[in-house]
C-alpha cells in the first residue's frame, strides 16, 4: 500500500494528528507526489516552517492557492506531469471572507468585521483556525478546480479539536445560550440566581469592555446569517463524511502521539468519517538484532580500530541509545497495528535533517510513494 493506492478515487485528503509529528511535511509530500503522477493538486498548509514555505514559493499569505513553478520542481529533478498548487492559510482573512460572502450587504459585512466581539472571535477563539481551515477546504472543493485537495491541519493541542470546531463555533454563533442569557427577563439570568448583571458589570469595570452591549450588537448584526452559518457547517460536515474524502492520520512512533492516534482513529470511526490509514513519521528503525548486524563485541572492536577508543565509545553509546529508541518505536507501532487490523500503516524513517526544502520533501516522498516491499528495503537501509 502506498499513497496513490490509498488515495485512489479520493478528492480530499485531510492530514490529521498531534502537533509536531509531520503533518505539514506529509501534506506537502502527498501533494507533490500526486501532482508528479499527473493530478492537479492543491495543498492548503497551515503555519509551514518559513524555509518550507519559501521552498514552495509561498513568500506571502495570499489565501488562494498559487501554482508552484514547474521549473522550481524540475530544478530538483522532479518531473511533474500534473500541477502542484499551494497556499498558506490565513485564518483571519478566511474568516473575513466568509463574512463578506454571507453578509446581506457590504456595509453590514464591514460593521460585523469592526465589531469587537467579532474581532476577538476571529483571531482568538479556540477553534476558529480549525473552522477556517475546513471552511477554505469546502470553498476549494465547491469551486472544483482541482482533482485533489490536501489539507494540512492546525497545530491543535488535541487533534480532535479539529473535528469539533465547526460544531462548536456554530453553536457559539447561533448563540442560543448566550441570547437567553442576555435577554433581561430571560430565563438565563434568573437561572443563575445571583444574576449575571453584577458579574458582567464587574467585567466591564475590569476590562473596560461593555460585554453585554458588544455581544448584543454582535448578535444583532449577525441576524439571520446564523442560519447560513449552520447551513454551511452542515455542508462542510457532509464533505468531511463523503466517500471521496480520506482522513490520513499522521503520527510519530512515540508513546503519546500513538495513544492519541489510537484515540483519534476510534473517534473517526465512531463519527463515521472515512479513515484511510496511518503515516508513522520519524520512525527509528532498529539495525541491532538484524541478521547482518555484527555482534556487539565485534562492533566495538571494529569501531575502536577505525576511530580510536574515545570516539568509538561515544559512537557506540549513540548506537545503543538509538537501539533503545528503535525498540520503543517498534513496540508502539505494534500497539497501533493491533488496533488497526487491515488498515494501512506507512512508515517514514527519522531523517538526519529537517525537511525544509524540495530535496527534503523528495526524500520523504520515496517512502510514501514506494510499494510495501520497496519501502521495507529503503527503511532497512535508512540507518546504514
Ligand atoms: N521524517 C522526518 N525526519 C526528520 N525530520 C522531519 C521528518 N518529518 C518532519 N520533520 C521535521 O519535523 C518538524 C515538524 O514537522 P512538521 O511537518 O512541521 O510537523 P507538524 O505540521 O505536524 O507540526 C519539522 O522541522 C520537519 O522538518
Ligand atoms: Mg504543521
Amino acid at each position: 500500500m502506498n499513497i496513490p493506492e490509498l488515495l485512489d478515487g479520493k478528492r480530499v485528503c485531510v492530514c490529521a494528528g498531534s502537533g509536531g509529528v509531520g503533518k505539514t511535511t506529509t501534506s506537502a509530500v502527498i501533494a507533490l507526489g500526486m501532482a508528479a503522477l499527473g493530478a492537479r493538486v492543491a495543498v492548503v498548509t497551515i503555519d509551514p516552517a518559513r524555509r518550507l514555505a519559501n521552498a514552495l514559493g509561498l513568500a506571502e499569505l495570499e489565501n488562494e492557492p498559487r501554482r508552484v513553478a514547474p521549473e522550481r520542481l524540475a530544478a530538483n529533478g522532479l518531473e511533474v506531469t500534473g500541477e502542484l498548487w499551494a497556499m498558506m492559510l490565513d485564518p483571519k482573512q478566511t474568516f473575513d471572507e466568509l463574512i463578506d460572502r454571507l453578509a446581506p450587504s457590504p456595509a453590514r459585512a464591514e460593521e460585523i468585521k469592526q465589531n469587537r466581539v467579532f474581532r476577538e472571535l476571529s483571531t482568538a477563539v479556540a477553534g476558529s483556525q480549525e473552522f477556517t481551515a475546513i471552511s477554505k477546504l469546502y470553498e476549494l472543493a465547491e469551486e472544483g478546480d482541482f482533482d485533489l485537495l490536501v489539507l494540512d491541519t492546525p497545530p491543535s493541542r488535541n487533534a480532535l479539536d479539529f473535528l469539533e470546531a465547526p460544531r462548536r463555533l456554530n453553536s457559539f454563533l447561533e448563540g442560543r445560550a448566550l441570547r437567553a442569557f442576555l435577554r433581561p427577563t430571560g430565563i438565563g439570568l434568573r437561572a443563575i440566581g445571583l444574576g449575571a448583571g453584577p458579574l458582567l458589570g464587574g467585567l466591564r469595570r475590569l476590562t473596560g469592555i461593555d460585554l453585554v452591549a458588544e455581544l448584543t450588537t454582535f448578535f444583532g448584526l449577525l441576524g439571520d446569517m446564523t442560519g447560513d452559518f449552520s447551513d454551511r457547517a452542515r455542508r462542510v460536515e457532509a464533505l468531511l463524511h463523503s466517500d471521496s474524502t480520506a482522513f490520513l492520520l499522521v503520527t510519530s512512533a512515540q508513546s503519546e502521539p500513538i495513544d492519541e492516534a489510537i484515540w483519534f482513529r476510534r473517534t473517526l470511526e465512531g463519527g463515521g468519517f472515512p479513515f484511510a490509514g496511518v503515516v508513522i513519521n520519524r520512525f527509528h528503525h532498529d539495525q541491532n538484532g538484524q541478521p547482518e548486524a555484527p555482534a556487539d563485541g565485534d562492533l566495538q572492536r571494529v569501531l575502536a580500530d577505525a576511530l580510536g577508543t574515545d570516539l568509538a565509545a561515544r559512537v557506540h553509546g549513540n548506537f545503543e541509545d538509538f537501539h533503545v529508541l528503535a525498540q520503543r518505536d517498534a513496540a508502539n507501532v505494534e500497539r497501533l497495528r493491533a488496533e488497526l487490523g487491515s488498515e494501512p500503516v506507512l512508515l517514514v524513517p527519522h531523517l538526519d535533517d529537517d525537511v525544509h526544502d524540495l530535496a527534503g520533501l523528495l526524500r520523504v516522498h520515496r517512502y510514501l510513494f514506494a510499494s510495501d516491499a520497496e519501502r521495507a528495503r529503503l527503511i532497512a537501509e535508512s540507518v546504514a
